[in-house]
Parts: structure tokens; C-alpha cells; sequence
């Protein structure tokens, strides 16, 4: 078995592949479901600060986790560093193994008010942001996600590695692209190997790892600790247990198909429905899990045209049974539908 050289502080995850903060997506259910299928660590979505301090019933439940759901990273985002220390503290004390800062969220909903990204223009509020979660957050490690810098030409990986480094940082993780780009064009590997010649410490990279050989080439190409995968796991957890079996050498694994998949995705969703508590309120929210899981079969683009109809379990395993009929009856040698993320609402 290769050796893992994932490790956050005292936190050494079982295989160097994470799960990255999805906000929408990676709450305590995906998570259960991307462990179980072989995550070595797993992000919170995002946990935005200032509706925590105020007693937001959301954004407390993002940090809810189980004795399974471990060894788990808590995310805060926010704008403060009085603020940020404070969430940091309730993300201790919520049970996180890890407290990660966003440094790394283009979306003006979060950067507006000066966080996520925007704290990379602003390089001395970036130190005291990371200063002050670490002298907050006592018992665990302090992590942080950046981008590479507010543009492509501006470029602040030196600084960031440098202040990363300064303030007591026990992991890097970049998505290899810019505040600018958004999630267009295509991440640039050569900066994860930058960033990790730059902090010497931990990093995992980030961007566009959408199969096992991806994860393995990022490893061997960058020299990074771990390897966060976000986009490719939604609606396809069994990413991980390609990604781990290759990791250890292993043939690669099948993805369930037929009854196994049609179960895995019903206890997703059944697992979703207890955490909000509300079956209905479930079936809308899963519907976007509904058509990632559902990607390259036949029959999912009349799934998504009939997702208004998803709106109970009932009507869910009935969506489920008609795109599994159909890809039952498919002629053989059908060609897959087109697989891009446009159906991945990002944050904006
Ligand atoms: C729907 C969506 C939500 C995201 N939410 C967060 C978030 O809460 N915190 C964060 O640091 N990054 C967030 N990101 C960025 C991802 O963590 C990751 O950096 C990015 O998707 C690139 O990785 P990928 O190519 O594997 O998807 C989000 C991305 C998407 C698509």
C-alpha cells in the first residue's frame, strides 16, 4: 500500500483524496455517502460567519457531523477577524478536526463584503484574518483555500505561501485558477507545484480532477499532499473508490449499475430528507443530485425536463425506474450523453 502523505497537524486521513466544500451540495449526507465510497476527508460547505453569530438554524446545521462523518474540515467564510475568529471557535466546538478559512470564493454575494477571494486583494487583512482564527481556534488545525491570486496577472501565490507560512497555516489548498476565471478555461496544475515549493508545507490541490488517473497524475505531477475533488462528485461518490483503488494499485472497481445504483442514490436521498427533516422540502433540494447521478444514462434528459414532477420519495423512484428502463432497453453501444457541468449551479 503507498505511503499517505496527507497530513494536517495531527490529522492523517486513510487515503490523500478530499472531498472540497461544495456550498449546496457537501452537506453531512453527501459527506456520508463520498466516505463511505472512499473520501480520505471531507469539507463542510461553506459556513457563512455572520448568519452563524447571528443563530442562523442553516448555517449551524452546516456543521453538523456524526462519529462517522470524520475526519472532517470545518469551513468559515466571512469578513472580519474578530468575526472569523469567532466562528472559527464555534467550528472547534461544533466537533471539526480542522478549521479552514475561505480565501478562494469569487462570488460577489461573498467577496462584496470582502471575503472568499477578495481577501487576496487585500493581502494584510488576509494576515490578520488568518492570525486571528489561529489564535482563536485552540485545539485543532487552521487550514486555508486561496485561488491564485484576484486575476491571472496578478499573481499573489509568493505573498499568500509567505503569510500562509508566517501565521502558523497547517495546510494550503488551491484551486489552481484565479479569481477571475470563475470555473471557466481549465486550472493550471503548475501552480499547486508553485504553491508547494513556496509553503513547504502541506498542500492539496484542486481543479478539474475528474477521474482516478486525473487524481494520480495531479499527485505525481505536483508533488501535492492531497488531492481535492469537488464538481466530479456530485452525483458520482464512486469517484473515490476509483480514485483510492488506483491509489493502491487495485483494479478499477465497477460503478454500480441497475438496482445497486437505483439503492445507493434512494439512500442518499433518504439520508437527506432526515437531516433537513422534511421529505418535500428533500425532493426539490435532491433534484439537482438527481440529474448529476443520472448523467450518461439514457433516458436522463427526460428526467430533467420532468424534475418539476420530483416533489415526494414516491416521485423520485419513479423518475429513477424510468431512467432505468430506459437505459435497460437502450440498444447496446448507445453513445453516452454529453457530460459537462452546466446543470452545476455555481455560486455566483
Ligand atoms: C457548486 C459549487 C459550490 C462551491 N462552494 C464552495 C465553498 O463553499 N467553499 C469553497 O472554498 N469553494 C467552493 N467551491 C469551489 C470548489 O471547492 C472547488 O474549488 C472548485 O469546484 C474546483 O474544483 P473541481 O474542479 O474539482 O470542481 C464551490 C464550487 C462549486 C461548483
Amino acid at each position: 500500500m503507498p505511503s499517505n502523505t496527507l497530513a494536517i497537524g495531527p490529522v492523517r486521513p486513510a487515503n490523500p483524496f478530499v472531498l472540497a466544500p461544495l456550498d449546496g451540495y457537501t452537506d453531512l449526507p453527501m459527506r456520508l455517502v463520498c466516505r463511505r465510497a472512499g473520501a480520505g476527508l471531507c469539507f463542510t460547505e461553506m459556513v457563512p460567519g455572520m448568519a452563524l453569530a447571528m443563530g442562523s438554524r442553516n448555517a449551524r446545521l452546516r456543521m453538523k457531523n456524526t462519529p462517522e462523518d470524520h475526519p472532517l474540515v470545518i469551513q468559515v467564510v466571512g469578513p472580519s477577524p474578530d468575526l472569523l475568529a469567532r466562528v472559527g471557535r464555534m467550528a472547534e466546538e461544533a466537533g471539526a478536526d480542522a478549521v479552514d478559512v475561505n480565501a478562494g470564493c469569487p462570488s460577489r454575494t461573498v467577496t462584496n463584503g470582502g471575503a472568499g477571494a477578495a481577501l487576496l486583494s487585500d493581502l494584510p487583512m488576509f494576515a490578520n484574518v488568518l492570525t486571528a482564527v489561529r489564535t482563536a481556534v485552540k485545539r485543532v488545525p487552521v487550514t486555508v483555500k486561496v485561488r491564485t491570486g484576484p486575476t491571472a496577472s496578478r499573481n499573489v501565490l509568493e505573498e499568500v505561501a509567505r503569510i500562509a507560512r508566517d501565521t502558523g497555516m497547517d495546510a494550503v489548498t488551491l484551486h489552481a485558477r484565479s479569481k477571475a476565471q470563475g470555473y471557466s478555461g481549465k486550472a493550471d496544475w503548475s501552480q499547486i507545484t508553485r504553491v508547494k515549493a513556496l509553503f513547504g508545507g502541506t498542500v492539496i490541490g484542486n481543479g478539474d480532477v475528474l477521474s482516478a488517473a486525473d487524481g494520480l497524475r495531479m499527485l505525481a505531477e505536483t508533488g501535492c499532499d492531497g488531492v481535492m475533488v469537488g464538481r466530479g462528485a456530485i452525483g458520482d461518490p464512486w469517484l473515490f473508490t476509483a480514485l483510492d483503488a488506483a491509489w493502491r494499485g487495485l483494479p478499477p472497481p465497477p460503478r454500480p449499475t441497475g438496482d445497486a445504483f437505483f439503492r445507493a442514490v434512494l439512500a442518499h436521498f433518504d439520508m437527506f430528507a432526515e437531516y433537513l427533516g422534511d421529505e418535500e422540502v428533500a425532493a426539490r433540494l435532491f433534484r439537482k443530485h438527481l440529474c448529476r447521478y443520472v448523467r450518461g444514462l439514457s433516458g436522463a434528459v427526460r428526467l430533467r425536463r420532468s424534475l418539476p414532477e420530483v416533489t415526494t420519495r414516491r416521485a423520485l423512484v419513479r423518475a429513477l425506474d424510468e431512467v432505468l428502463t430506459a437505459q435497460a432497453n437502450a440498444p447496446a453501444g448507445a453513445p453516452p450523453e454529453a457530460d459537462d457541468f452546466a446543470d452545476i449551479e455555481v455560486p455566483a
